[in-house]
């Protein structure tokens, strides 16, 4: 079976670049990407592509060489599901905020409403890809929505989970470790597990594409990222132990991670992971843990993320503690609010939680973000619903110029590692700060010794 018309249901942060990437890497398939968000959908076909809603490296180039070749952005939902052959869902499965697993399981009523949408308008059968990240056991659910239209159409769904990371979403897709295609054992399921290959091997390295079975390929992605920020929790917890004895996590981190059998990666001490996916997915797998009765399980995991709260907390404590335990009135100024560098996403970003403590303090934040708007800080703040959006408003401003951010503060706060910072004249951000002049480096970006020289009273994770 050769695909040559794909819908993704979901123009986010995964349906977006993912797509873009498909279209760029294989002219002869159509890609349409529908979402129900509107300006969503126009931001992508805005005729300057430096517009489009989702800030990833080169990302732009791929869309404007793709889009309206054989890359369209559409809200025509049905019709794109109606002409494709294979359907993507992409979107969000955020944690739960009601009812049973509140703050634990996956909210999976987005993917519900594209399964009954999707057995309403089909007239021809499709494979349904799962690219969203789900829980375990989740293609059961499709299948049974799916399998009970009545209009005789045959579905076939794939796992295929999305492993990009955000910042090198372009990279990780031209390039990736593995695709994982996991799908039903029978003859009919092979078959659409190999029509999916068909479309990666356009530039994918065959042996780089694994097959598995639907099960395995859902709960790989949990584990894939349970890992990764398990190491974050795991460096983290060292950084506190080295702030205690005189030992450097930098230097600790670079000793274990020449060991071929630790690596280097994702051994950086910081103010904690943020991003969308880490915190939901361990979640994720506690709760399904927790449902299966596997309670030693279960706890081994939800202490990665009491870690990396505990982390959070535990910085903004400092920055008060450190400023003779007040810091009403103080202008801290905050270099970064994305989650990371080089994306404008900003969920479950650790400056969102620094902020929040500090602004209990009555703290005045100055801001400065490269890629983040203002009105995403301010909706950032009041989701929290710690106090009403014109009090927040009262405490945080936000700069375009990180000079004029820093102008007149008491201290600064590195809560993103971009790159910008470490180019920055420190001599002349220093001399326009009240002294002392605090830098509590939330990521470990700084040179501590010439910010020592500068006069800076230095502080970073884990030294
Ligand atoms: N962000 C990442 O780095 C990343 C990486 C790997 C996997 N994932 C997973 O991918 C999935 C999507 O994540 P995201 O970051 O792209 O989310 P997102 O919120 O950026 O995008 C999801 C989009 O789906 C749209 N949508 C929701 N319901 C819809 C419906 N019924 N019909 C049409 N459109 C609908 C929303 O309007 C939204 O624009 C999640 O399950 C996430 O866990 C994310």
């Amino acid at each position: 079976m050769k695909i040559t018309n794909i819908c993704c249901i979901g123009a986010g942060y995964v349906g977006g670049p993912t797509m873009a990437v498909i279209a760029n890497k294989c002219p002869h398939i159509k890609v349409t990407v529908v979402d129900l968000n509107e300006t969503r959908i126009s931001l992508w076909n805005d005729e300057n592509v430096d517009n489009i809603p989702i800030y990833e490296p080169g990302l732009n180039e791929i869309v404007k060489e793709a889009r309206g070749r054989n890359l369209f952005f559409s809200t025509q939902v049905d019709k794109a599901i109606d002409e494709a052959e294979l359907i993507f869902i992409s979107v969000n499965t955020p944690t739960k905020t009601y009812g049973t697993g509140k703050g634990m399981a996956a909210d999976l009523k987005h993917i519900e409403l594209c399964a009954r949408q999707i057995a309403k308008v089909s007239k021809s059968n499709k494979i349904i890809v799962e690219k969203s990240t789900l829980p375990v056991r989740t293609a059961e659910a499709l299948k049974s929505i799916l399998e009970n239209t009545g209009n005789g159409v045959q579905f076939q769904i794939l796992s295929n989970p999305e492993f990009l990371a955000e910042g090198t979403a372009v990279a990780d897709l031209l390039n990736p470790d593995r695709v994982l295609i996991g799908g039903d054992t029978s003859t009919d399921g092979q078959v659409a597990i190999d029509a999916l290959v068909e479309v990666y091997a356009n530039w994918v390295p065959r042996e780089r594409i694994l097959k598995t079975n639907v099960w395995s390929s859902e709960l790989s992605k949990l584990t894939a990222n349970a890992f990764l920020a398990q190491r974050v929790s795991s460096i983290n917890a060292i950084s506190e132990l080295c702030e205690k004895t005189e030992a450097n996590v930098n230097e600790v981190a670079k000793a274990i991670g020449m060991d071929s059998r630790i690596g280097s990666k994702f051994l950086k001490a910081s103010v904690g992971f943020g991003g969308s996916c880490f915190q939901k997915d361990i979640l994720n797998l506690v709760y399904i843990s927790k449902a299966f009765g596997l309670n030693e399980v279960a706890d081994y995991w939800e202490q990665v993320i009491i870690m990396n709260d505990h982390q959070k907390r535990r910085f903004s404590k400092n920055i008060v503690k450190t400023l003779y335990n007040t810091v009403s009135g103080k202008k801290i100024t905050f270099l970064g609010w994305a989650f990371k560098k080089d994306t404008n996403d900003t969920r479950e970003s650790a400056a969102i939680y620094v902020a929040d403590d500090l602004i209990n303090e009555q703290a005045s934040i100055a801001l400065y973000d490269p890629k983040v708007e203002s009105k995403q800080v301010l909706s950032d703040l009041d989701y929290l619903e710690t106090r009403s959006s014109d009090e927040n408003k009262k405490y945080i401003e936000i700069f375009e110029d990180p000079y004029e951010a820093c102008k007149n503060a008491h201290a600064i706060a590195i809560l993103t590692e971009w790159d910008e910072f470490k180019e920055y004249d420190w001599q002349k951000i220093y001399n326009n700060m009240l002294k002392p002049a605090f830098v509590f480096d939330g990521r470990n970006i700084l040179d501590l010794q010439k910010m020592n020289e500068i006069g800076f009273v230095y502080q970073s994770i884990g030294s």
